[in-house]
């Protein structure tokens, strides 16, 4: 039969936490024509360790790639209207591989890992007045175990290979997207090592305000500079796919990857925040509110991260961001699946929380990583209380729903105080937002409408935005008219503000014990 025309198309990789994704899209009207979607193995060595095989995930993206170019040849799409590739990634997770043989020398340490919490209490030790905040004026972060230069140090002092590596100048450190496009233009025989500035300003050695690599941050971390990737802008053509034998389509060679963001940023742009004080939420294995901030950095005095929004070309400006994280959102979720079984599977909590609609009293603060903002505290633990006999497991479900749209509460409430402007309406998306009592309970917590796009697939579609805007690929506009597939649905508060305001309170009060449950 004849193939469907479509003109130009561009696809996404979407490297997350808990799963990796690849996803096609008509250039013209950003419809998601195919995708496929491939779950990452999370390990967890040792209490507070959490780590990913680089390898596992450089194969799930191969995997995604050969089976979503299946289904394009099964729908009649021809594959090689693919125009370009984007990347987007979980940020911050860090690993370093040898340059000559191509290996990674350890597991890649994930974003959530605890294991330097004692470095980074020591290196506050060490400040002026134990302020965690001594680098925020370069960085825009805080000292704290979620950003990358701790992890590196900690791979450099604790694991042979790497120390070794670094020593004989064959170290190579990344973030994932570095990782990947790495491997995929060609590894050890020419492969691209570079990161965009989205990446860069998650790792604590970058400094936004010069948008490079800071000699200084990386003298505090004794980190030598001819490991890091070069840094890039977010869209631009910075390799080639190169041939590669677990490929066996080969479909994709040549295609250029011209656009590279980390997920949050990347979902920004998916949303089309383009414009000063826009803002949205993504909800995956962590839940991030980024609110674009405009030419200007902004410093927070409310516990938000400043950070790179995106710099969508080599001559573009950059903007920047204010950005709320939780480290725990849908991880909640597998929790309940994977280590208490009370679930068979993700989207079952939501009919499981459904036949209660309360929780009855009880709070569940998933503090698993300690607590991010606005708090900052890594030794803040995980805490369940308000329990009683009545208590059953979609009490417990319930109140795992409700402390994602608390915690994303928290993150708002500080936004609008940074900003003076309250939002009068929150855009979200990711994985989550298909749930809608979720999104309903948002919205009532919130005490203003929630706005979901019809297609969630946001973060790979701001990667595509990027990578098919590219200088010398250009197929994609960045005018939000012309992407006419793009539609959303609202859900409006519907409990009274005072109902709202006593549950956020009692949450508070869970919180403060989550935080000082050792005292
Ligand atoms: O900073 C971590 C973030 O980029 C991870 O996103 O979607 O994997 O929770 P996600």
């Amino acid at each position: 039969s004849d193939r469907i025309m479509l003109g130009p198309l561009v696809a996404a990789i979407d490297q997350g936490t808990s799963s990796t994704r690849f996803l096609v899209f008509n250039a013209k009207t950003a419809e998601l024509l195919s995708h496929h979607q491939v779950e990452i193995k999370q390990n967890f060595p040792k209490e507070g360790w959490v780590e990913e095989d680089p390898k596992e995930i450089l194969q799930s993206v191969y995997e995604c790639m050969e089976r979503t170019c299946e289904k394009l040849t099964q729908l009649n799409i021809d594959i090689s209207n693919i125009k370009a590739i984007g990347v987007t990634n979980q940020r911050e997770t860090t690993l370093v591989w040898d340059k000559e043989t191509g290996e990674p020398l350890y597991n890649a340490i994930v974003w959530l890992d605890l294991r330097t919490q004692s470095t980074v209490e020591r290196l506050i030790n060490k400040t002026p007045g134990r302020n965690k905040n001594h680098l925020k004026h370069k960085t825009g972060l805080p000292i704290s175990t979620y950003f990358s230069a701790v992890k590196l140090r900690w791979l450099m002092d604790n694991v042979t290979e790497v120390h070794e590596a670094v020593l004989s100048h064959r170290a190579m450190f990344g973030t994932v997207d570095s990782w990947l496009i790495w491997c995929l233009t060609g590894g050890k025989t020419g492969g691209v090592h570079c990161t965009d500035v989205t990446n860069a300003s998650r790792t604590m050695l970058f400094n936004i305000h010069t948008m490079d690599w800071d000699p200084e941050l990386c003298k505090y971390f004794d980190i030598p500079m001819e490991i890091l990737p070069k840094v890039r802008s977010s869209s631009e053509i910075y390799g080639l796919m190169k041939i590669c034998s677990s490929l066996k389509s080969g479909a994709l060679t040549g295609v250029p990857i011209s656009g590279c963001l980390g997920d949050q940023s990347a979902a920004l742009v998916g949303q089309m925040c383009f414009q000063d004080g826009q803002a949205k939420n993504t909800y995956g294995t962590g839940c991030f509110l980024l609110r674009n901030t405009g030419a200007k950095p902004v410093m927070s005095d409310h516990g938000l991260l400043t950070t790179v929004a995106y710099k969508l070309g080599r001559d573009k400006p950059a903007c920047y961001a204010l950005e709320g994280s939780v480290a725990i959102a849908g991880a909640v979720v597998r929790w309940l699946k994977d280590n208490l079984g009370i679930v068979q599977s993700s989207t079952e909590i939501e009919k499981l929380a459904a036949m209660v609609g309360t929780s009855y009293g009880c709070y569940f603060v998933p503090a698993f990583s300690g607590l991010y903002a606005p708090y900052w505290e890594p030794s803040a633990r995980g805490i369940i209380c308000g329990l009683t006999q009545f208590t059953n497991r979609s009490h417990l479900a319930f109140a795992a729903l409700e402390a994602v749209c608390f915690q994303t509460r928290e993150i708002l409430d500080a936004m609008n105080q940074d900003s003076g402007i309250p939002l009068n309406q929150l855009q979200v998306d990711g994985g989550m937002t298909s749930n809608k009592l979720l999104m309903q309970l948002q919205a009532d917590i919130l005490c203003i409408p929630v706005v979901k796009p019809s297609m969630p697939e946001t973060t790979a579609l701001g990667a595509a935005m990027a990578a098919g805007a590219a200088e010398g690929v250009s197929v994609w506009s960045l005018k939000p008219e012309d992407l006419t597939a793009v539609t959303s649905e609202k859900f409006e508060p519907q409990i009274n503000p005072e109902e709202s305001e006593y549950r956020y309170a009692r949450w508070k009060k869970a919180v403060q014990k989550a935080m000082n449950w050792e005292t």
